[in-house]
């Protein structure tokens, strides 16, 4: 099988559920409060190393006992945390999740040891770069961050995939050309190529995406599923499996990190897809990010 390096966040989730979010101005009261680790980076991760892959995270926590939480969750399911960066005086990061009664989620987040991942620290684990055969990247570590060890990934022939959220306007081309997979949902696509989540049809937004360099395109189509556009193929919608959602929270990590674990065991992009399906579905029918994502033995064979 070969080796995932995750290259991304940690952050603690402190998740609020509520009817509905507050408006601007309105005080409301929350049915609950739950801590539990989070994170772009790490639940992509910790998905992977759940569903059996061989997986390493590079990344930052503070030194506190969010950031001991986080690395212990990591290393519960075999993930290899000893590259993860320790910083004294820095929080570890954090999101605020408000999540309705519907499933639908929204998010706050303070960066905290997150902002701190840097080329100077990408430098020092150019050994694990060089040691994994996927590397996995998302936009909650900075942009500059992300660009840098794509481009280190790539030129060492590595296979890149990015999850370019949180979106950012405008995204850079010399990022995407670096890019073999990438996992946006429709607003993401949009805002990453013009900076609107509106202003492309999806046709011609996956066809600008293309053209920039990126091989591979996963957009994420919630309870649908997942369209599939590999480059000089048609594209096709993989439908998801039909199930009650009421709890989205880390439904695309878990869809691009069973994907990557499928890669990894030499499946085609199209079986990857079907298995990130089958496992987010089971993502979203139960609360919280991290602790939600299934085992191998809950999600039929890849
Ligand atoms: P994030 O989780 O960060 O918001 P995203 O916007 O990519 O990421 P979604 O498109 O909502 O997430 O979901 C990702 C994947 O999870 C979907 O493509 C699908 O495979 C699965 N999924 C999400 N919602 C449902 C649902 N209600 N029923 C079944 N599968 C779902
Ligand atoms: O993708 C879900 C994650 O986004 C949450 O765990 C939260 O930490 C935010 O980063």
């Amino acid at each position: 099988m070969k080796k995932i390096l995750v290259i991304g966040s940690l952050n603690m989730d402190i998740t609020l559920r509520m009817e509905r979010a507050p408006e601007a101005g309105e005080t409301l009261t929350a049915d609950s409060l739950i801590t539990s680790p989070g994170g772009k980076g790490a639940n992509q991760a910790y998905a992977a190393g759940k569903l059996g892959g061989d997986v390493m995270m590079l990344g930052a926590v503070g030194q506190d006992a969010y950031g001991e939480e986080l690395c212990h969750n990591l290393a519960s399911v075999g993930v290899d945390i000893s590259g993860i960066r320790k910083i004294a005086g820095v929080s570890t990061g954090t999101a605020v999740i408000f999540v309705e009664h519907t499933g639908e989620n929204r998010i706050v987040l303070v960066s905290g040891a997150n902002s701190m991942v840097d080329r100077a620290y990408i430098d020092e684990h150019m050994d694990k770069i060089r040691d994994c055969e996927i590397v996995m990247l998302q936009l909650e570590i900075p942009l500059d961050t992300v660009i840098y060890a794509a481009k280190r990934a790539k030129e060492m022939g590595k296979t890149v995939i990015l999850d370019p959220a949180p979106a950012i306007p405008n995204i850079s081309a010399e990022l995407l050309s670096c890019v073999d997979y990438i996992k946006p949902n429709e607003t993401e696509l949009n805002m990453i190529l013009t900076g609107k989540t509106d202003s492309l049809q999806f046709d011609e937004a996956l066809e600008q995406v293309q053209k920039l360099g990126v091989k591979n395109v996963w957009v994420t189509l919630g309870s649908q599923g997942v369209f599939l556009k590999e480059s000089g193929r048609d594209g096709e919608l993989i439908p998801s499996v039909r199930v009650t959602a009421v709890d989205t929270t880390a439904a695309g990590d878990t869809f691009i990190a069973a994907a990557a674990v499928s890669l990894a065991k030499g499946k085609s992009p199209r079986e990857a897809v079907s298995y990130g399906n089958r496992a987010a579905a089971i993502t979203v029918t139960r609360p919280g990010a991290q602790k939600s994502m299934p085992n191998a033995d809950e999600v039929s064979p890849v």
